[in-house]
């Protein structure tokens, strides 16, 4: 079953074609990212606007890279939700015109849902049930994944997501939006020890996360050693903040491995591509005899592909829309039929 996917929630604006659930025929991206970091962050009218300016080239380039024509696909995909609502609209309307005009049925895909599938075209043999910890600039979440349509949430922020907390202090030190990936690139020129930085714990509920303490923490670090004129060993200190968010996400993740009895541990989002994170899983999975999976990092972050490798099994549960789908900026994503909740 070719699928012919898009994923517009964010910055990033994108169309892939996915055989079977598994197989990625094309993946193609077109990133705002140069134009957002002008800004800061994401704008999220400039967002939609880029979104329709792409969105149709990206789709006949996905095809063409895929070798195939429209009459070789079988059904249309779309992330439905969460995201910035404007941007998540484009692709909706745009899926489901292209589902209209070539009589196909229309798959809504939750974000999430589609991050976690992501290992599904990482690793062919990975099947449910299996935990997953989901780390985005949106969300962290310690997931059960139950079958391919059923996930039970087990831990989530009670405060900022990881990613908020990478990018944030990121761009206090400077560094270019979307700053995760500047900050564990400069993580690996120092060494973690020097600063202290707490880790938030939420009282009752051992699984669920807290980042903000972990911020404030960082960012008054860094303001202080200004006011003072003192300087700052910034390779140091992003080795021991990225320390100090894989010190709350591991130990919670291996918990919950233990309570939920699996034995396979799949990572997803932006912040899963995070050096030192997947190297202490490595580790910490090792020790406890899990199975790691942890996707290439061109599988982590936002991508068409993960949104047509949901869509397959989405699909064989039966989960199609109509004409009516809507768009919604949040969506839980243990909701059954999610598109069906208004
Ligand atoms: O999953 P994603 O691409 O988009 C969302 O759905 O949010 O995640 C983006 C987030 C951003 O916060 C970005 O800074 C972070 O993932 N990120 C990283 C790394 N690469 C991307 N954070 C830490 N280390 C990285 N290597
Ligand atoms: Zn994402």
């Amino acid at each position: 079953m070719n699928i012919l996917a898009f994923e517009s929630s964010c910055d990033e604006t994108a169309a892939a074609v996915v055989r079977d659930g598994r197989e990625i025929l094309s993946d193609c991206i077109a990133s705002q990212v140069d134009i957002h970091r002008i800004y800061g962050g994401v704008v999220p009218e400039i967002a939609s606007r880029k979104h329709i300016e792409a969105i149709y080239a990206l789709s006949d380039e996905a095809l063409r890279r895929a070798g195939l024509t429209r009459e070789d696909l079988d059904a249309i995909a779309v992330t439905y939700a969460p995201g910035l609502i404007g941007a998540v609209l484009v692709g909706v309307n745009f899926a489901k015109a292209a589902a209209l005009a070539l009589g196909l049925p229309l798959i809504p895909v939750h974000h999430i849902r589609g991050h976690i599938a992501a290992n599904y075209l990482a690793y062919p043999e990975l099947e449910p049930p299996f935990l997953c910890l989901v780390v985005s600039g949106g969300h962290s979440l310690i997931v059960d994944v139950q079958n391919y349509t059923g996930f039970k949430i087990m831990g989530t922020t009670r405060d900022d997501a990881a990613g908020e907390c990478f990018d944030k202090v990121a761009r206090v030190l400077g560094m270019p939006y979307p700053g995760g990936a500047a900050l564990d690139k400069a993580a690996k020129e120092g060494s973690a020890g020097k600063y202290k930085l707490p880790v938030g714990h939420v009282n009752g509920s051992e699984l669920d996360m807290s980042f903000s303490g972990l911020k404030t923490a960082a960012l008054n670090l860094i303001h202080n050693a200004e006011q003072k004129g003192e300087a700052l060993d910034i390779p140091g200190l992003c080795a021991d903040f990225s320390a100090a968010v894989s010190r709350t996400l591991v130990p919670r993740t291996m918990e919950a491995l233990r309570l939920a009895g699996r034995d396979k541990l799949a990572i997803a989002g932006g912040v899963a591509a995070n050096s030192r994170i997947r190297c202490d899983f490595e580790t910490a999975c090792q020790e406890s005899g899990i199975a790691l999976y942890a996707p290439p990092l061109s599988l982590c972050g936002d991508n068409g592909a993960m949104i047509g490798a949901q869509a397959y099994y989405e699909y064989l549960a039966g989960h199609t829309a109509g004409q009516d789908l809507n768009a919604y900026a949040t969506m839980p994503l243990d909701a059954a039929e999610g598109y069906m909740i208004r």
